[in-house]
Formats: structure tokens, C-alpha cells, sequence
């Protein structure tokens, strides 16, 4: 079977058709496309009501990849507004985001999506988003590619709002100095230790069934949530 090199891993050609579904590690895949709105509402509960949008929040949703993430949440919240932002725009384009805003409503059945979707270019060390303006910040399967981390998560505690939630959806090993699996870089505590150390706190850690690595890790900026 042949295999793909993607930024140093090898992925199958089935990985590749699944992934989008799958919490993967370096893969991005520019088709939005689902036509299986049942699967959508799985792929809700099984992951994204984790991260609590509620109407009205400003999202910044950093190392995007494509805009799947946010018109598929778009289709069961209203009025979210999405930064969505990538070092590259390959995927990310106002086409193409109206043209995906088009095939979910129709998707949905239930009339226009209502929410908006702004798209930004980052630098490996600053996301080039707003400061103080994000209710929540996502970081899917994403922190384990940046190369300060650091750096990105003082330039992510200026963007959110002081009530601001940071939720990191990452894979995580069981067991430090086994094997390293693409994309799954650090232990839990490595990972939480990480992110606390430059001011957050760790308020909750959710799994996600079906999954055996990847897990979203909820902090903030306070002590309370
Ligand atoms: C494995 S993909 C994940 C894509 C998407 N979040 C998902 O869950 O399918 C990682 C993405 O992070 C982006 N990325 C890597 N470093 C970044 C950085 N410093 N700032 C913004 N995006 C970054 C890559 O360009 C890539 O699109």
C-alpha cells in the first residue's frame, strides 16, 4: 500500500480518507465536504460539546487546517463568531468558506447558518489575533507542531478575555520514554505542567470515547472557572 509523507509521518491512504473524522496528528485535509449529517451529530457528542460553545462566543480556533471544525460547530450553536487561523491558507479562503457555509446549511436543513467566520494568517510565535477579545481559544492538535510553545500561549493569554477558556484537544502518551507515535510528543503531566507554568489552570480534562490518546484539556486564567 503505498504511504504518504506528511511533515515527517507516514500516513495511509485510508488514514487519509478518515481522518478528518479521527483526531489525527499532522494530516491536513482541505475537503469539508460530509454528506452524512448523522455522523456530524456523533462526531458533536462524541467531541465537540466539549468545548461548551455557546451562543454569542468569539472563538479563535489556531492551526485550523481547514474550516471543517467551524461550520460543523456553527451547525449546532448559533451566532458563534470564528477566527479561524493557520500559519497556511491553503485550506482557509472566503470562497471557500462560503461555499462550506452553503453545503452545511443545505446539510442541516434547518435555514442559514447563522454565525460568522473571519479567517487570519499567524506566525510561529504569534498568532496575529486580537487582544482581549476571545471567550475561548481551541487548540486542536495543534500545540504539539509549535516550536515555542511558550511563546504562543503568552500570545494566547493576551487574546482571550480575562474570563477566558483555553481548551487544547491533544494526544497524550500513557508512558514517558515509550515509543514516540507521531504527533503524540508528552505524558499528561508534561503537557498540563506546560501550559500551567506560564499562568493557566487546569479546570477540567475530557476524554473522548472511541479515542485512545486524544483528550481536551480545559484551562483558564483564574483559579475559578
Ligand atoms: C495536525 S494539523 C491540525 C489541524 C486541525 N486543527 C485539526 O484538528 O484537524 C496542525 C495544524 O497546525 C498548524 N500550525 C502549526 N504550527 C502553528 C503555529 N505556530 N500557529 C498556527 N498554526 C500552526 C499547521 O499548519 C496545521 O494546519
Amino acid at each position: 500500500m503505498a504511504i504518504f509523507l506528511l511533515q515527517s509521518c507516514a500516513i495511509s491512504p485510508t488514514k487519509m480518507l478518515y481522518s478528518i473524522f479521527e483526531p489525527s496528528d499532522t494530516l491536513v485535509n482541505c475537503d469539508i465536504y460530509l454528506s452524512d449529517y448523522e455522523y456530524l451529530e456523533k462526531i458533536n457528542k462524541r467531541e465537540y460539546i466539549n468545548y461548551e460553545f455557546k451562543a454569542g462566543d468569539t472563538i479563535a480556533e489556531i492551526g485550523a487546517g481547514n474550516l471543517f471544525f467551524s461550520l460543523a460547530n456553527m451547525c449546532f450553536v448559533d451566532s458563534l463568531t470564528f477566527y479561524v487561523q493557520d500559519l497556511s491558507l491553503v485550506c482557509l479562503s472566503e470562497t471557500e468558506s462560503q461555499k462550506g457555509k452553503e453545503h452545511f446549511t443545505k446539510l442541516r436543513g434547518l435555514g442559514p447558518l447563522k454565525g460568522c467566520i473571519h479567517i487570519v494568517q499567524g506566525d510561529t510565535n504569534r498568532s496575529n489575533l486580537p487582544y482581549n477579545t476571545f471567550d475561548k481559544v481551541i487548540l486542536r492538535l495543534v500545540y504539539h507542531e509549535f516550536k515555542n510553545p511558550e511563546q504562543n500561549l503568552q500570545d494566547i493569554w493576551q487574546i482571550l478575555k480575562p474570563d477566558g477558556i483555553l481548551y487544547v484537544g491533544e494526544n497524550v502518551q500513557k508512558k514517558k520514554n515509550k515509543t514516540i507515535k507521531c504527533g503524540i510528543e508528552r505524558t499528561e503531566p508534561n503537557l498540563i505542567r506546560e501550559i500551567e507554568n506560564v499562568g493557566f489552570k487546569l479546570q477540567k480534562i475530557s476524554s473522548v470515547s472511541n479515542s485512545k490518546h486524544f483528550k481536551i484539556y480545559k484551562f483558564t486564567k483564574n483559579d475559578h472557572d
